[in-house]
């Protein structure tokens, strides 16, 4: 565990013999909410959720911490660097509950509510409790739909609250659906998790720990909360999961249904122009679901395969119970249903044992599969992994030189492939207003950022467009016809 700046939370207390800062008691009417994200696209989506679940109780929704009535940190816990971030955070609010009191009389000072969530809150809460005396409430991901009745005993006079069950009851049951004003405001594409937790146990990963085991929603729930969504604007959805191709859910007849079966439910709904899905594991892609992206036109044609390794000693070390040779086989039928696929990945440089030739195993796999973009990250031992455990760890200089070889090759490949659709003319949903008046950003089906001079009135609008050039950091077009 990192050294955090434990002074910055305890000073107060120690220098001021003043009680502890309670949350100011809130009144009726709006109130204003702050979210930090950190993490993945569930944390993303559980973001938005906790802000529906804070809707009905007069929150809404700002983009800044000072001045708010209630701070919450939606933490993650993946590399301990994302998790050393939440502590630091924590050190800032301090100081900004502490300046904004500076001027004002004894008794009348005031202090947001001040909440961590997410996948830290998970692992850590205890911990987080007894750090930073300045939270008040820490829950995991499994508590949101407690969220109202948490706040209630905050209310009552309870000084802390921390929830990291996992309960027995659904939380996608209970938890509120967005309203419109929300799901306009969050523009024309969406997340939706139709999939929660792990049951894999990769061993350098946490999340079979913070998100628990594998839970799939019901295709009633999914299709009801995509056509909210559509019904509101929205043209593209990404399913969530850890294991989205894992998902079996059941449908009103209890019959099981896979995410091949989903996705063409999902086709039905009218004005759903696109479904894309993340995040993939190798061993779940069934014919059925390749399938789709050759048959299915809103189906996308990108896809986001982690691989972590090109080793097969590594792999197994990982307990990711592929090898290099089946995850290109899913790769090659992946090309023969739909050649122009794009594929993107995940790598993990130094993880224990790992050698030179490991590393080179990586590299050559790279240029084997071509990537259209990439995640690299450098090992990271986290605690309750059983890789933690291993005693072979990899110098930092030997993963960090190693990091950057990867990046080097991952970079030209984002490159080349972008170089590629110069000269092409790709359908982009346009998203959103671009930096400069008159311009707007949407993506390819590939899932690349293009910027294209075209009025507002087409955000949320599928156009044709001529790929001009390639800058420093996206591709340019221009409206074709
Ligand atoms: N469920 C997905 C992704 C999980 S986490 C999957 O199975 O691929 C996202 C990525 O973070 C992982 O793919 C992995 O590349 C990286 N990651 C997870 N644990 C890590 C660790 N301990 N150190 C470094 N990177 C890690
Ligand atoms: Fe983590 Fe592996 Fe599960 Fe992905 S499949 S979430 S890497 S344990
Ligand atoms: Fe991080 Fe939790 Fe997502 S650990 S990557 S926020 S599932």
């Amino acid at each position: 565990m990192a050294t955090l700046p434990k002074h910055l939370f305890e000073h107060k207390q120690k220098s001021n013999k003043k009680p502890m800062l309670r949350p100011t008691p809130h009144t009726k009417g709006t109130k204003k909410l702050y979210i930090k994200t950190y993490g993945c696209q569930m944390n993303v989506y559980d973001t938005q959720r906790m802000a529906d679940a804070l809707a009905p109780e007069g929150y809404v929704h700002v983009e800044q911490a000072d001045g708010a009535d209630m701070v919450i940190l939606n933490t993650c816990h993946i590399r301990e660097k994302a998790a050393e971030k939440i502590y630091s955070e924590l050190g800032r609010i301090r100081l900004m509950v502490d300046k904004n009191n500076k001027n004002v009389a004894e008794g009348q000072e005031t202090k947001p509510i001040i909440a961590v969530a997410g996948c830290v809150a998970q692992a850590e809460g205890r911990e987080i409790m007894r750090r930073a005396p300045i939270v008040d409430m820490v829950f995991g991901p499994q508590s949101y739909h407690k969220l109202p009745e948490m706040l209630g005993k905050i209310a009552n006079g309870q000084r802390k609250v921390l929830d990291t069950d996992f309960p027995t009851e659904d939380k996608f049951d209970s938890l509120p659906a967005a309203n419109p004003t929300n799901i306009i405001a969050r523009g024309v594409t969406a997340f939706l998790t139709i999939q929660e937790g792990c049951d894999k146990f990769c061993t350098f990963c946490v999340v079979p720990y913070t998100r628990g085991a594998e839970y799939s929603r019901s295709i009633a729930r999914i299709l009801n909360e995509a056509q909210n969504l559509v019904n509101n604007g929205v043209r593209e959805i990404t399913l969530l999961g850890q294991n989205v191709n894992a998902y079996h859910g059941q449908d009103d007849a209890g019959n099981a249904v896979n995410l091949a079966g989903l996705m063409t439910a999902l086709d039905t709904i009218e004005g759903l122009a696109r479904i894309r899905y993340t995040t993939s594991h190798p061993n779940d892609m069934d014919q059925a679901l390749i399938d789709i992206h050759a048959n299915q036109k809103s189906a996308m044609p990108y896809l986001h395969l982690p691989v972590q390794s090109g080793s097969n000693a590594i792999l197994t070390a990982m307990n990711r119970r592929h090898s290099r040779e089946s995850y290109i086989k899913v790769i090659e039928r992946l090309r023969a249903s739909r050649p122009d696929i794009a594929l993107s990945g995940d790598f993990i440089i130094g993880f224990p044992g790992e050698t030179d030739d490991d590393f080179e195993a990586t590299l050559d796999l790279v240029r084997q599969v071509t990537y259209s973009q990439a995640y690299s990250f450098k090992y990271s031992s986290r605690p309750g992994t059983s890789a933690a455990n291993l005693t072979n760890q990899v110098d930092d200089e030997v993963k960090t030189k190693r990091l950057a070889i990867l990046q080097v090759l991952l970079n030209q490949q984002q490159r080349q492939f972008n170089q590629n659709t110069v000269g092409a003319t790709l359908d982009i949903l346009f998203e959103r207003s671009g930096r400069e008046d008159g311009q707007l950003i949407g993506r390819s089906p590939y899932l690349q950022p293009v910027y294209v001079d075209a009025p507002t009135e087409m955000i949320g609008q599928i156009r044709p467009v001529y790929i001009e050039s390639l800058g420093n950091f996206a591709l340019k077009g221009n409206l074709a016809s």
